[in-house]
């Protein structure tokens, strides 16, 4: 098979104290509890998943603290309050939580709640089922005391008015990537105009790993369209034993591939989790190979011994590391030269 593997090495951040970097097989390891999280704007949601893992909590707790951060951003429009919301002006959220013990809970297009990895964490825990979609979900949500909100901000609705004058009624595939291709290399995913989901990855002091995912979904989707975040395997996977996984980007291919699990599977096999997250890559590769040169997915994985890494197709894929004193963004490795 002809590979056109073009992958361009990022450039290595700095040596950090207690961290391994070693040149010829990159890993970078934690001693102790840590937190990654996807993007740059994973930074600001660590800091608050950092104040449970230092003070030794758990691992879940954390999770769920750090991406609230964005789902409340007024200024993340890919996640929560104010993100992009379907073509037919609806903002719908994707979320999921999984914890140590293989338990996790999911919510897919749930409407007027911000903090839909709370409730997915509530799916998880007050319910029999994995997940509630829609105007369950949403109910479920009032009958756990939140309240009714209106997610669509006016920037947002300004954004969906000015997408409906420019483009068909009709869904835009890879509408994020059609964004950042149009425009200057800052306006990559993960630029600061054009964020994408937050999954977020942790290890607590008693050795145990948890994950969540969420995010508002691709930008004017078809009305009812649901992504990977919300979907286990898929957009999260957490396995105690071996490792956790997340993913980020255009999720039709993630879920083709059951991105996330398919991360987790490849570290049970041996695979560092940097190596673990460019075997998916390659898969998506393989499988659309057209596809695949004009959309972002990018995976995250940590192992339960600290280590951790990401791969992504594309250039402009970043993750967010805490871990003892460090607090830092990694522009992560790609496929494709672009
Ligand atoms: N990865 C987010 C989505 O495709 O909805």
């Amino acid at each position: 098979m002809e590979r056109r593997h073009f992958i361009r090495l990022s450039a290595l951040t700095a040596p950090l104290m207690g961290w391994t970097d070693r040149l010829t097989t990159p890993k970078r390891k934690a001693s102790g509890p840590i937190v990654i999280s996807t993007w740059d704007f994973g930074k600001a949601a660590n800091v608050e998943a950092w104040k449970i893992l230092a003070t030794g909590g758990r691992s879940l707790d954390a999770v769920e603290a750090g991406v609230k951060v964005p789902e409340a951003d007024p200024d993340n429009h890919t996640v929560g309050y104010s993100g992009f919301p379907d073509r037919d002006g609806h903002v719908t959220l994707d979320a999921c939580i999984m914890d140590e013990f293989g338990n996790c809970g999911s919510v897919m297009a749930l409407e007027h709640v911000t903090h839909a990895i709370s409730v997915a964490r509530l799916v998880m825990e007050k319910t029999p089922h994995v997940v509630l979609a829609g105007e369950g979900a949403f109910q479920f949500a009032m009958s756990q005391g939140f309240k009714k909100e209106n997610l669509l901000t006016p920037e947002s609705e300004a954004a969906w008015k000015n997408w409906l004058m420019k483009e068909k009624y009709e869904p835009v595939m890879n509408i994020e990537n059609k964004l950042w291709k149009d425009k200057p290399n800052d306006e990559l995913p993960g630029g600061k105009h054009n964020h994408d989901t937050i999954g977020m990855l942790a290890l607590d002091a008693s050795n145990n790993l948890s994950g969540a995912c969420t995010t508002s979904g691709m930008a004017f989707k078809m009305r009812g369209r649901v992504g990977d975040s919300p979907i286990i395997g898929a957009g999260l996977f957490v396995d105690n034993e071996i490792g956790a996984a997340t993913s980020t980007g255009v999720g039709e291919e993630v879920i083709r591939c059951v991105g996330s699990h398919l991360v987790v599977e490849g570290m049970r096999q041996g695979l560092s989790p940097e190596d673990a997250c460019r075997m998916a890559v390659e898969r998506i590769v393989k499988k659309k190979p057209a596809t695949a040169k004009n959309i972002q997915v990018g995976f995250l994985a940590l192992n339960r011994s600290g280590e951790f890494g990401a791969f992504a197709l594309q250039k402009g894929f970043s993750y967010a590391v805490r871990s003892g004193n460090v607090e830092t963004v990694i522009p992560g490795k790609y496929y494709y030269n672009s």
